[in-house]
């Protein structure tokens, strides 16, 4: 059970928590179809079943140790070619309520993984939906790794496994909604460049040289940042290219 977040304006004003559910974005989803949910409400869940993931991979979370929860938006002032500045919204929102929380070095990795000590410790999928040319509703899903201590690939991480320490998951889901709140309600009042200039300044490899495969080829080269439309912007042999998700992969 989690209580109603109490230092928030909207964000978990109406929760709905699941015991059990395959996954809290297709359940807020399909909810919302049947019936206009408010902005703002949460749908959570301690045991996730078949948890999605971007790109049609899956989240698993450990049973009870990790949040995964789902928060419906309706970001009517973006347009739809602007939707990335939701997703970046969000990023920097994880950000800050990590930093608030624990001791380490926290990073988002393009478009928006989560990474603390170089390791994934969250992952944010967005579903959007359109109306014409503008964003209609959106359905933020974030799984974040609290408590859980053991991971299928070396790569995963949590909260506990870095400080060494348990964290209370309400305590965790309170200021996680707080900072989602505030960096929402900073895109509303159109504050984008702010926005995006966080997100730069914790962008993964930002400005550092570095190996990756773009386009079939190993090349090296250094993110400089993000384009409008959310592509990876990176200089490599003198000039500088964009990538989108597919086109490119990054090497250790
Ligand atoms: C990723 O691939 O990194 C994104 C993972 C997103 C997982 C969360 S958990 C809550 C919500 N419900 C889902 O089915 N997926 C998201």
């Amino acid at each position: 059970m989690y209580k109603i977040p109490a230092s928030t304006l909207f964000v978990g004003k109406n929760l709905h928590f699941l015991p059990e559910c395959a996954s809290t974005n297709t359940y807020l989803m399909d909810l919302s179809r049947r019936q206009p949910q408010p902005e703002g409400t949460l749908v959570i869940t301690p045991n996730q079943t078949a948890g999605r993931g971007q790109r049609t991979t899956s989240w698993v979370s450990e049973p009870g140790q990790n949040l995964t929860f789902s928060l419906a938006l309706k970001p009517r002032f973006l347009q739809a070619q602007q939707q990335f500045l939701l997703s970046q919204a969000v990023a920097v929102a994880l950000y800050d309520c990590l930093q608030s929380l624990i001791h380490g070095l926290i990073r988002v990795k393009w478009p928006n993984d989560i990474l603390l000590n170089g390791k994934k410790v969250c992952g944010i999928l967005i579903e959007n939906q359109l109306a014409g040319s503008q964003l209609e509703t959106s359905v933020v899903g974030i799984g974040l790794n609290v408590n859980q201590q053991h991971f299928p690939i070396p790569t995963a991480t949590s909260l506990a496994a870095e400080a060494g320490q348990e964290f209370d998951l309400q305590r965790v889901l309170n200021v996680l909604c707080t900072h989602l709140e505030a960096r929402y309600l900073q895109l509303k009042k159109m504050a984008f460049e702010a926005v995006v200039n966080d997100y730069l300044r914790v962008l993964h490899w930002r400005n550092e040289a570095h190996f990756f495969i773009a386009k079939g080829q190993h090349i090296a080269g250094t993110i400089l940042g993000v384009d409008e439309a959310g592509r990876l912007m990176v200089e490599t042999s003198g000039r500088t290219e964009v990538f989108d998700l597919k086109e490119i992969t990054y090497l250790a």
